[in-house]
């Protein structure tokens, strides 16, 4: 007994594969690879680590990586004009501006200046407009990840209850509506929330997105119901009970004992963000080059 532990690096492993099968493909056709541009303000340990990480996962399919940098003083003026560059730019298929940004530069205005078609993370208003609408657009990757692990483990979304917890832009919202786009009942919980555990325990799926180690415990999950931990939070090592010190929003001991699936972290959604923006920056590709999505 207990439930499926629902492996992200499996699933993330095979749409790497298939992006790089299908960059292969576009490449021959019309004679050009997708390039993905980053573009990092700064030296922040950790927002280096995840642009190496991009620009290695994008070179691993056949993308060209474009690796822009700015020093740490750089003006909001000096990241608009790089930003404007990679619009510009034709090799150019998919533009990712690293957050958070250093300093007083505005991340929202900034992020609002990057051309719809590129917007790889689907953050522009435009992007964040469409899927609001209902109409095709480019996707935040972390909550299309979800969407892709719910596929694999064979959760029905249509007319299933599911809660959200969390309602950033970057997540909760997106989230919230992919899944309302897929006939699911949606209700979207965060800080103001009256009764969480109750609100929760009417999910069939419960999706956690807040970053506080452990919140979602034993009375929070419906059994049988399929929760997805989205929650990256850094531990002492000893206290997360594993090496790299990043725990989840659940709590996977007890949580285990209820759900009927569940993804580990890190292990489940993590390693699906990059897979998705991988492929969104093939979709961004596909609709420059006039090719059929
Ligand atoms: N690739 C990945 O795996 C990936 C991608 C994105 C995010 N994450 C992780 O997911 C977590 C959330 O990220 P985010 O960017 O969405 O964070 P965020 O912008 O900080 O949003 C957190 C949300 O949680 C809500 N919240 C905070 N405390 C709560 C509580 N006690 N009960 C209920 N709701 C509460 C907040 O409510 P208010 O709105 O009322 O403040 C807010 O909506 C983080 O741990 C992040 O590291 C992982």
């Amino acid at each position: 007994v207990g439930a499926t532990i629902i492996d992200g690096k499996a699933v993330a492993a095979r749409i790497r594969e298939q992006v790089a099968a299908e960059v292969h493909e576009l490449r021959d056709r019309t004679g050009a690879a997708p390039g993905l541009a980053t573009v990092l303000v700064g030296d922040d340990p950790a927002s280096q680590i995840y642009v190496g990480g991009k620009q290695r996962a994008s070179a691993e399919v056949g993308m060209v990586p474009i690796d822009r940098r700015l020093p740490a003083d750089a003006s909001a003026a000096d990241i608009a004009s790089e930003l404007e560059s990679l619009n510009a730019d034709d090799e150019v298929s998919g533009i990712l501006l690293q957050l958070p940004l250093p300093g007083g530069s505005d991340a929202s205005s900034l992020t609002a200046l990057i051309d719809p078609r590129k917007d790889v993370d689907g953050l522009t208003p435009v992007n964040a407009g469409l899927l609001a609408l209902g109409q095709p657009g480019l996707r935040p990757a972390t909550p299309l990840g979800v969407i892709e692990l719910l596929a694999d483990v064979g959760a029905e979304l249509a007319g299933a209850e599911v809660v959200v917890i969390g309602r950033s832009n970057l997540f909760g919202k997106p989230m919230a509506a992919l899944a309302l786009q897929a006939n699911a009942t949606v209700t979207v919980c965060h800080s103001r929330t009256r009764d969480l555990p109750a609100v929760c325990s009417r999910a069939d799926v419960l999706i956690a997105a807040v970053g506080q180690p452990r919140l979602v415990t034993r009375e929070f999950v419906k059994p049988g119901a399929v929760v997805i931990d989205v929650g990256q939070s850094r531990i002492a090592p000893e206290q997360a009970g594993n090496k790299s010190g990043i725990v989840g929003d659940v709590d996977f001991e007890q949580v285990r004992e209820v759900a009927s699936a569940l993804t580990p972290v890190p292990g489940g959604v993590g390693p699906m963000t990059i897979a998705l923006l991988l492929r969104n920056t093939l979709q961004a590709a596909r609709s420059h080059a006039r090719v059929e999505v």
